[in-house]
């Protein structure tokens, strides 16, 4: 299990034991950190008991199914239940992950259940992804070009398409970046993993015409030069995609760059 690392609000108390389920069948035990800064000092732990018999066999489905059935008041966010969106990404058992892919009999005992580690938090399991979305958006991910617009579309080569697999896949859960140490300590300037895959996946793009402008956005000592390969990210993909790998060929562009200059 990988060491627990806390959101940015502080070491969570011990919260409320909530009771069994009447008539349950098949109990498991949640541990669910709850934190509202609006109101509450600090964040607790909060203790619920799921009846795995009323309710399906994912993570995201035993904390709908504690918000319907104990505590509305539980907050997280969800959408596609597919694996998708990327929005159910929280720590599952001390690792970043999808909610909704997780299944709850991939491990015994009770199940603890954080928001991505090293973020603020807006209530519960929500964190404040704010920064991140600002750095996506600013390595412009879409498509730039100076040609003049086809009357159809861009066409792209089959190999030079095969070129965007394990990039395009990237659903911008957060869940490499914030099991980044880098990421951590220098957050506000470190791209981070998921968002220098987004970069490497336009600038790998045949149809993109701005590779230098590209790359010369993302030359700066903090942006990109702050991967230490401690590969966390490819670990905790729940993609199965490798943000190390992209950010290592990022720099190998930025090497070829500098000696044909
Ligand atoms: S690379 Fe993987 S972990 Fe990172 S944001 Fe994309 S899908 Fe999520
Ligand atoms: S390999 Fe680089 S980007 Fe990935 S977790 Fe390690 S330091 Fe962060
Ligand atoms: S709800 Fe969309 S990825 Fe989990």
């Amino acid at each position: 299990m990988v060491e627990l690392i806390l959101p940015k609000n502080s070491r969570p108390r011990k919260g409320k034991t909530w009771p069994k389920p009447e008539g349950a069948g098949k109990l498991r035990e949640y541990r669910v950190y709850r934190y509202d800064p609006d109101v509450d000092e600090t964040p607790r732990i909060d203790t619920y008991f799921v009846d795995t018999d009323d309710c399906g066999p994912m993570v995201l489905d035993a904390l709908l199914w504690i918000k319907n059935n104990v505590d509305p008041t539980l907050t997280l966010r969800r959408s596609c239940r597919e694996g998708i969106c990327g929005s159910c990404a929280m720590n599952i058992n001390g690792l970043n992950t999808l909610a909704c892919t997780k299944g709850m009999e991939d491990s015994k005992g009770a199940v603890a259940v954080y928001p991505l580690p090293h973020m603020p938090v807006i209530k519960d399991l929500i964190p404040d992804l704010s920064t991140f979305y600002a750095q996506h958006r600013s390595i412009e991910p879409w498509l730039k070009t100076t040609s003049p617009t086809p009357k159809t579309e861009w066409l792209q080569s089959r190999p030079d398409r095969e070129k965007l697999d394990g990039l395009y896949e990237c659903i911008l859960c957060a869940c490499c970046s914030t099991s980044c140490p880098s990421y951590w300590w220098n957050g506000e300037r470190y791209l981070g993993p998921a968002i220098l895959l987004q970069a490497y996946r336009w600038l790998i793009d045949s149809r993109d015409e701005t590779t230098e402008e590209r790359l010369e956005n993302l030359e700066d000592p903090f942006k990109l030069y702050r991967c230490h390969t401690i590969m966390n990210c490819a670990k905790t993909c729940p993609k199965g995609l490798n943000p190390a790998k992209a950010i290592a060929e990022i720099r190998k562009m930025m090497v070829e760059r500098r000696v044909s200059a």
